[in-house]
């Protein structure tokens, strides 16, 4: 079925393997192409992790973008104002203790409720297209027992069901809005509202998992492409490009 939405055209599926790999099969379809299934039965996560995705309990998006212009540096900034997008439509709906651990994990009362996977396929010479895909777990009632320590969801938090369709179209329209301001070259409104939703964004003691080492540091905003500054001790600044943050302790004052 597909669902007008403009700018989206929304295919809806009861069941696929991804939606970011469905989406892939339609590489050239127009932008603002979105595929979005009830349930995935091999949904992915960042760093080759699997995403759960139990039937009509999450939201399962995945959004062709095909930027015209701009360069390079700015991809990194298409996860982060998707995570803020998603921190926005929760905080929107009076959903309370939301907050953005870097790059783009979304969390709830400090526990995952949301994540972005936003890949980059490029075609030749031509502008590269982005599949831009987030999970959302809004109804779930339980998690697997691997997952229960770390994930949760609005309902678990709030007690409250959340209609997905609903959730779905007010997400997608924060997501055209920041979109529009991110393919405007105002990428410092990103910056600024995703330090602003993010209690890690500074002053917070973390260690930061590498592939081949852990660093520890405090962190101390991101630069002006998204990447994560730490002061490590010593007082040498070191820019994170990728990597997994956990928090140590309390914040520094
Ligand atoms: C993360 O590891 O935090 C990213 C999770 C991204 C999950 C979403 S669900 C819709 C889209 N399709 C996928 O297979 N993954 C993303």
């Amino acid at each position: 079925m597909i669902i007008h939405r403009p700018p989206f055209a929304i295919h809806h599926f009861t069941s696929l393997g991804s939606t970011n790999d469905h989406l892939k099969q339609m590489i050239a379809a127009p932008e603002f192409t979105c595929v979005v299934a009830d349930e995935q039965t091999a949904g992915r996560g960042r760093r080759a992790r699997t995403w759960h995705s139990s039937p009509g309990d999450g939201l399962y998006l995945s959004i062709l973008l095909r930027p015209q212009s701009g360069s390079s540096s700015k991809i990194p900034l298409v996860s982060l104002m998707a995570a803020v997008a998603v921190a926005e439509t929760m905080i929107e709906r009076g959903v309370a203790g939301v907050d953005i651990k870097w790059p783009n994990d979304v969390l709830l009362k400090g526990r995952k409720v949301g994540g972005i996977l936003a890949e980059a396929v490029s075609a030749g010479s031509e502008a590269p297209r982005i599949i831009l895909g987030a999970g959302v777990n809004l109804n779930h009632q339980s998690f697997p027992p691997d997952l229960s320590e770390t994930a949760t969801s609005v309902a678990i938090e709030t007690g409250e069901r959340i209609a997905v369709e609903e959730f779905r179209d007010q997400l997608l329209d924060k997501i055209a809005e920041w979109y529009a301001v991110w393919k405007r070259d105002q990428t410092g409104l990103i910056i600024n509202r995703w330090q602003q939703l993010s209690t890690y964004a500074r002053g917070q003691r973390v260690i930061v998992n590498l592939d081949d080492e852990k660093i520890a540091g405090v962190t101390a905003g991101l630069t002006e492409t998204g990447a994560l500054r730490l002061i490590v001790d010593g007082g040498e600044v070191k820019i994170i490009l990728a990597g997994e943050v956990m928090r140590l302790r309390k914040t520094v004052e």
